[in-house]
């Protein structure tokens, strides 16, 4: 008797964001070792003020990593009413602190304070998180700036993926300052045709369909899922969403991961996925920071 049998669909393979991240973690290990040997000590500052719970989670575990690295790191703590003087006042300190290398100022800040303010108060050489303006302006033109952890993050992910980016195109949906846009001008530095998707366009769904590259950062949890891809898309998802489910919460992305790689090539899971990457970009954004602060004139001499 012959069973006729049909073959299971290829699923897509995880790309193990853990796997990757602990290699660029060996970099900087290995960085801020041979800077040990010429007195050099990178050292990055975290402030987080009030006590947001997924906050104090991502701070622990920045300051871990850093330990872990050998990269001297700072806590700042600041009660929830902190003022905003108090806030711009304790930048103000570590700016002019040359011991200090990374300013990162935890997000979302209490409403009270003005986000904008406390980005742009921070000097743009110690800006761990390339959120200020400076570094944007200088990320669109291709100027050595400090980038923004996660899209550094997915583009390692990418390169260890698909080698050269050339000619892809690259689907980015979201078009967040932290994310989707940043995201958007490395793609296009990479020499992808890029596209960006957000809750206006006309018909997202269609428009992901044509993308080699899908990176995902709306914060919709599983909005994406395979009817959105093109067989053999390699997708990065940015999303940490906690749903609920009938034995309690879980996490997923933006992606409905069970769905998507039954039609990607590759996937980032959630957790294990892009969140790794970022500790290890904002790590290897403070060696960045530490170089150009020992390369770059001092402002007020660079403008002699
Ligand atoms: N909150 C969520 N993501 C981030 C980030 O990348 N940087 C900072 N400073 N706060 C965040």
């Amino acid at each position: 008797m012959t069973l006729l049998t049909s073959p299971l669909p290829a699923l897509a393979r995880d790309i193990d964001g853990k796997a990757i991240s602990a290699l660029v973690l060996d970099e900087v290990r290995a960085e801020v070792q041979a800077l040990a040997t010429q007195q050099v000590f990178p050292a990055l500052a975290v402030l987080l003020v009030g006590e947001d719970p997924a906050s104090e989670v991502y701070v622990r575990n920045k300051l871990l990593r850093a330990k872990d690295v050998g990269i001297r790191s700072l806590e700042y703590r600041l009660a929830q009413d902190a003022s905003q003087q108090q806030v711009l006042a304790l930048i103000a300190q570590l700016n002019a602190d040359a011991t200090v290398n990374g300013i990162l100022v935890q997000l979302p800040l209490p409403a009270h304070i003005d986000e904008q303010a406390v980005i742009h108060a921070i000097d743009p050489i110690k800006d761990v998180d390339g959120f200020h303006r400076e570094n944007v302006g200088g990320l669109v033109q291709g100027i050595e700036v400090l980038t923004p952890c996660t899209p550094s993050g997915c583009m390692r992910l990418l390169y260890e993926t698909c080698g050269d980016l050339s000619g892809l195109h690259a689907v980015v949906i979201g078009r967040s300052n932290i994310v989707g846009k940043p995201m958007a001008t490395l793609l296009l530095q990479a020499n992808c045709s890029v596209s960006v998707v957000h809750s206006r366009s006309r018909d997202a769904a269609a428009l992901c369909r044509l993308a080699d590259i899908v990176v995902a950062a709306v914060g919709r949890p599983q909005l994406i899922d395979a009817s959105w891809l093109k067989p053999g898309a390699v997708v990065i998802d940015v999303g940490i969403n906690r749903i609920n489910t009938d034995t309690g919460t879980r996490l997923v992305g933006d992606v409905d991961y069970a769905s998507a790689r039954t039609v990607a090539s590759a996937i980032t899971p959630v957790p294990g996925g892009v969140g790794p990457m970022t500790i290890a970009y904002l790590l290897k954004n403070t060696l960045i920071a530490s170089q150009l602060q020992r390369t770059t004139l001092p402002r007020a001499l660079a403008v002699i």
